[in-house]
């Protein structure tokens, strides 16, 4: 009796220790490329509040770079994972991903990035990457835009390299792309065309350069003095009031708002606005092309909380992106220029 019983407690001590040690290893994460919620807390607790205010600070002076900074996000991501390669200048002997036609003149609010992290460097020297200083930045834009907010996974670490001809070779999609070229897209980056609907949503607020859309408007397929004929009348003859043939060049500063009706709010009338056809980018009106994607942005039209909830979800999934982690990179000291070795 005695025997058999020991045996019993014995085999049950160890399947329960088997049990308990997996629970932990699978509680642990594995050793890299996973990112934590308050990685900073006891290198750099402050970290969040410092980015926090440099955005509050700067959304006072130009509401716009909310915009801006959501979308630097987006195309750091996009191009080797959100390792802060987009925030890197142009040398003599490289031209970065900064100068790539999709950013440059466009892309704005660098400066702000370079302003939060030189107060972080006053506070915790060589301790918040430039790629989580990005990925909490857009947290905060799409906070002080509306009422968005989520945390943010971070950890991230800083790349070295920025090609400029990387941006575009296959990395961050076009605005003349169509539904198939942008699910495949965001595919490439490990987001689904669901994510793809939900994060498009970020097109409510900020503004974009007519070049992005005079082809749509003044030359269709082709057909000089032709127009889309997918997008609403009414606002078809705006936009060509406020984009004449003259301003089909990059270089021309004359914008549009993505979202005509509320272009300085964070809500869901970006999709709302699809349903009209009153958006500028033949890649927003393309997402109605689809029966899947149409009725994605039918459902964030009519339920606003869900498409909120689901964008920063998205955001959190975008941000892990290909992502440096542990001993790879580095943590850049000035957002704009590689350390010195
Ligand atoms: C689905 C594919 C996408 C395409 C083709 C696209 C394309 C564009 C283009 C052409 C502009 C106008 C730039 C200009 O001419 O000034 C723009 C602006 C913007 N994009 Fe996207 N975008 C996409 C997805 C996203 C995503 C995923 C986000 C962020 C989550 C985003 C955030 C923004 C924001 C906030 C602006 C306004 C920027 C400003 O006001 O400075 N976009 N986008
Ligand atoms: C119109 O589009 C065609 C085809 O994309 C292009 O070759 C032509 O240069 C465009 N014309 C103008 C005036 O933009």
């Amino acid at each position: 009796m005695r025997f058999p019983t020991l045996v019993f407690a014995w085999a049950a001590a160890v399947l329960l220790a088997v049990a308990a040690f997996s629970a932990v290893a699978d509680a642990s994460p594995p050793p890299s490329k996973f990112l934590k919620v308050g990685f900073y807390e006891h290198t750099c607790p402050q970290a969040e509040y410092i980015v926090r205010d440099a955005v509050r600070r700067a959304f006072a002076r130009n509401p716009g770079l909310a915009g801006g900074i959501i979308r630097m996000h987006f195309h750091d991501c996009f191009v080797r994972g959100c390792d802060g390669s987009l925030l890197i200048n142009s040398t003599p002997g490289n031209s970065a991903e900064k100068d790539s036609q999709a950013n440059n003149p466009s892309m704005r609010g660098f400066e702000v990035i370079d302003e939060a992290k030189a107060a972080l460097e006053a506070s915790c020297p060589r301790t918040v990457s430039c790629a989580d200083v990005l990925a909490f930045a857009a947290r905060d834009g799409a906070n002080l835009a509306g009422g968005i907010n989520y945390h943010v996974p971070s950890g991230r670490r800083d790349g070295r390299v920025s090609i400029t001809d990387e941006v575009l070779n296959n990395n961050v999609p076009f605005p003349t792309d169509k539904v198939a070229e942008l699910v495949a897209s965001f595919k490439r980056k490990g987001l689904s065309a669901d994510d793809m609907v939900t994060l498009s949503g970020a097109h409510t607020i900020g503004r974009s350069h007519c070049s992005s859309f005079t082809q749509r408007i003044h030359n269709f397929s082709g057909e000089v003095g032709r127009t889309d004929p997918s997008i609403h009348r009414f606002y078809a003859a705006e936009l060509k009031h406020q984009c004449p043939p003259s301003t089909d060049n990059p270089s021309d500063p004359t914008t549009v708002p993505l979202d005509p009706v509320t272009p300085g709010e964070f809500d869901n009338q970006y999709f709302k606005n699809v349903l009209a056809r009153k958006v500028p980018l033949t890649s927003d009106q393309t997402l109605l092309t689809s029966p899947r994607t149409a009725g994605i942005v039918a459902f964030h039209a009519a339920v606003k909380k869900a498409w909120q909830a689901k964008f920063a979800a998205a955001m959190v999934k975008m941000g892990n992106v290909e992502v440096l982690t542990g001993e790879e990179g580095e943590i850049r000291e000035k957002c704009f220029v590689v350390n010195h070795h």
